[in-house]
C-alpha cells in the first residue's frame, strides 16, 4: 500500500477514537499529502505516535495481557542523537517500568539511526562450557557476540548481558546495565524448601527489544516496550522447557517425585510446584506477575470491550493459551481470527 494510504488509514481510525472532528482529520491529512509529495515521507505528532503504539498493542494478536493496552506510557525518543543519549533513554525506561515492582507497561520510541542487538533489554547469559551449557541457552549467540565485544561475565547461571547499541555513524556500544536498576526475584516456594537449594532467580521487567512497530505505514525498528510476567512464560518456558533451563529434573528430583516413568506425571507435578514458586515468590517480593487464570480472565473482559467498541477481535489461539493447563481458560474453547490489523508490532526479521 502507498505510504499517504496507509497514513490515511491509520488517522481516520486514531482520530475518530480520539475524539477529533472531521476537519482536524482533513487538516492533518493535507499537511501528511504536502509532507510525502516534497520529503517522500512524514513524521507523527507525539499524539499520534503515542495513540498508535497503543493500537499496536490492542491489535498484538499473540498477547494475552491487551486489556491494558489504554495504559501504555509512550516515551518519545525520535529526537535522540548521541550514544549517550541513547542509554540514557533506556535507563529511564528500565528505572520507570520496574517502579521497585509495581512494573508499568512502557515503550520507548527511537529514530531508525539507532539500532538495539539484544532481544530483550534483561536477559541472562548463556556459555557452552565442557560440562554443557550455563546460563540460558536462549543467549547462546548473543553471549559470543557480548563476548567479541569485549564483555565478560562472571560465569554464572544468570549473569545479566550488557546492552548493546549501535548508532549511525557512530559505531556500536556495550553498557552493564547499573545493578541499582536491575530487579531480580529469588525463586523460593511457600512451603518446599527444598527448591531453594536451585539457587533460581529470574527478572522483573520483559522489555522486548527485537520487534518494529509500525504506524501509519511508518517503521520504527527500535522501540523497545514491556508489560508484566505472566507466571508461566517463566514457570512454564524459561525455567522449564528443555531448551531453556530445563529444570523440571531437578526439580522432580529434590522433591522426591517418581521419574521411573512418564505415566507418574512427575513432570507435570514438577511444572505446578516450579509455577507456584514464581507466582509466590514475586507476589512476596511485591512485584507485579500475573496467572494464567487471572491473565485469561482480563481478556474476556478484553474480549467484551472490544466487542463493545464496534472492533473485529483478532487473536492468535497458539500464543494466547497458557502452556500449563490450557483447557482450564475460556481462550482453549474458542478460536481467534489470526489477520493483522495495523498499527501493530512485528518481528524485524520480516
Ligand atoms: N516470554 C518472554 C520472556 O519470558 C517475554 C515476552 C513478553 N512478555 C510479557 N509478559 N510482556 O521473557
Amino acid at each position: 500500500m502507498l505510504l499517504y494510504d496507509e497514513a490515511c488509514e491509520f488517522i481516520a481510525t486514531a482520530y475518530h477514537e480520539l475524539g477529533k472532528n472531521a476537519e482536524e482529520m482533513h487538516d492533518r491529512l493535507a499537511v501528511i499529502k504536502e509532507s510525502i509529495h516534497r520529503y517522500g515521507t512524514y513524521e507523527l505528532t507525539g499524539e499520534e505516535l503515542a495513540h498508535g503504539a497503543r493500537m499496536a498493542w490492542r491489535n498484538s494478536n499473540r498477547c494475552i495481557g491487551r486489556l491494558f493496552w489504554r495504559s501504555l506510557t509512550v516515551f518519545d525518543a525520535r529526537g535522540v542523537q548521541t550514544v549517550s543519549q541513547v542509554l540514557s533513554a533506556l535507563q529511564r525506561h528500565i528505572y520507570f517500568a520496574t517502579n521497585n515492582g509495581a512494573i508499568r507497561p512502557a515503550i520507548t520510541v527511537f529514530s531508525s539511526h539507532v539500532r538495539i542487538w539484544n532481544d530483550q533489554l534483561i536477559r541472562y547469559a548463556g556459555y557452552e562450557t565442557p560440562d554443557g551449557i550455563v546460563g540460558d541457552p536462549i543467549s547462546l549467540a548473543f553471549t559470543r557476540t557480548c563476548q567479541a565485544l569485549g564483555w565478560q561475565g562472571a560465569g554464572t547461571p544468570f549473569d545479566v548481558l550488557p546492552i548493546v547499541v549501535e548508532v549511525e555513524r557512530q559505531g556500536t556500544h556495550w553498557f552493564p546495565i547499573p545493578a541499582s536498576l536491575l530487579l531480580e526475584i529469588d525463586i523460593h516456594h511457600p512451603t518446599l524448601p527444598q527448591l531453594d537449594r536451585l539457587g533460581l532467580k529470574w527478572y522483573a521487567v520483559p522489555i522486548v527489544s527485537d520487534m518494529e512497530l509500525e504506524i501509519g505505514g511508518l517503521r520504527f525498528p527500535t522501540a523497545p516496550f514491556n508489560g508484566w510476567y505472566t507466571g508461566t512464560e517463566i514457570g512454564a518456558r524459561n525455567l522449564a522447557d528443555t531448551k531453556r533451563y530445563n529444570l523440571l529434573p531437578q526439580v522432580a528430583h529434590l522433591l522426591g517425585l517418581p521419574m521411573h516413568s512418564d505415566t507418574t506425571l512427575w513432570k507435570d507435578r514438577a511444572l505446578l510446584e516450579l509455577n507456584i514458586a514464581v507466582l509466590h515468590s514475586f507476589k512476596a517480593h511485591g512485584v507485579t506477575i500475573v496467572d494464567h487464570h487471572t491473565a485469561a480472565k482480563q481478556f474476556a473482559y478484553f474480549e467484551e470491550l472490544e466487542r463493545d467498541a464496534g472492533r473485529e477481535l483478532t487473536g492468535d489461539w497458539s500464543w494466547l493459551i497458557a502452556p500449563m493447563s490450557p483447557a482450564t481458560t475460556h481462550v482453549f474453547h474458542r478460536d481467534y481470527d489470526n489477520v493483522v490489523v495495523k498499527p501493530n508490532y512485528f518481528s524485524r526479521r520480516r
